[in-house]
């Protein structure tokens, strides 16, 4: 009877490894166009960044492999090993083997002991980003940084998206607002598509490529990465020497006190928008200066003076 019994357990057992198998089916290597591709779909992406001759990432296979057949489940999520040198350099990856997590398409940096238990921890609880991108718009209304009525403290790097010397920054930046997470709001700026904030913050993009920043006269130049840390109503330049988590955490949680606060730079004003081609047209709208503009309009037409609204104002 056990013989019987063996036997049918021996006739099960390639189906059972099959399973296996299949479950754990190995991560693929993708190229950079592949990897852009997923990334761009919205899935979410586990990123295991090796190379050849790399004796860490074959002790590490098998982590990874682990980490993939626990979440085999999860359809929008994906693993696979990325080579491409090109592809390392754009994402910032020095060190291999490394973890980039790719969600919304923002990646960030896994920094935990690399044990398929982490891993899993880490995929299933860093899904979305953890930066927000502040814009001409939100600026104020989210942060309140020249008001000091605060919405709690902000670390706000300044960057280019177009480039790639910024794009590098991201999977560092957002594994440092994982820690800061209920402490410190991350944000990033993009001085391109928010000029009003680039100019209100005066950082510019030199032709170098290099983001600088100076606070009128008397104060340094910084080359980026750039951080401005919003702290009740006083900002704090800081150019960071070292760009890693660790670096990124201590300087947002106090080391900013070692460099100068000024007082924020306060919006410029909507008249002062009013000059700018991006708001051409602006005067179909009703605002409190095209009602003034009406009025003098109108108090001219009655054959009254001439009224200087700019004057009264
Ligand atoms: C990436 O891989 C795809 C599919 O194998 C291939 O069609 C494409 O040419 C590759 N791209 C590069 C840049 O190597």
């Amino acid at each position: 009877m056990a013989a019987a019994n063996f036997k049918v357990l021996r006739g099960l057992l390639p189906i059972a490894f099959l399973a296996v198998f299949v479950a754990g089916d190995a991560p693929k290597l993708l190229n950079k166009s592949e990897l852009d591709e997923l990334v761009n779909q919205g899935k979410r992406v586990v990123a295991n960044f090796v190379q050849d001759n790399c004796p860490k990432c074959a002790t590490f296979g098998p982590e990874f492999l682990k980490a993939a057949s626990k979440l085999v489940d999860d359809k929008d999520v994906e693993f696979v090993l990325v080579k491409d040198k090109d592809v390392h350099i754009r994402h910032g990856v020095s060190t291999t083997p490394s973890i980039l997590y790719f969600r919304e398409k923002t990646p960030i940096l896994f920094t935990d002991e690399m044990k398929a238990d982490h891993i899993v921890n880490f995929v299933q609880n860093s899904q979305s980003a953890f930066t927000k991108s502040l814009t001409d718009d939100s600026f104020e209304h989210l942060t309140q940084a020249a008001t000091g009525a605060t919405t709690g403290d902000w670390l706000v790097l300044f960057l280019d998206h177009n480039q790639e010397e910024s794009l590098m920054l991201i999977p560092t930046l957002e594994a440092a607002a994982e820690v800061l997470k209920n402490k410190v709001n991350v944000a990033t700026v993009d001085v391109i598509q928010e000029p009003f904030l680039a100019e209100r913050f005066e950082v510019d993009e030199t032709p170098s490529g290099a983001l600088t920043v100076t606070f009128g006269r008397g104060l340094p130049a910084y080359s980026k990465p750039l951080f401005h840390c919003f702290r009740l109503g006083r900002m704090y330049g800081f150019h960071l020497p070292q760009f890693d988590v660790s670096s990124v955490v201590s300087f947002a949680t106090g080391w900013y006190k070692n460099s100068r606060a000024i007082p924020v730079a306060v919006p410029k004003s909507p008249f002062y928008r009013k000059e700018s081609d991006e708001w051409a047209g602006f005067e179909q709208d009703l605002t409190l200066d095209s009602i003034l503009a009406f009025i003098a309009e109108e108090e001219a037409a009655k054959g009254g003076t001439t009224v200087n609204t700019k004057e009264k104002l």
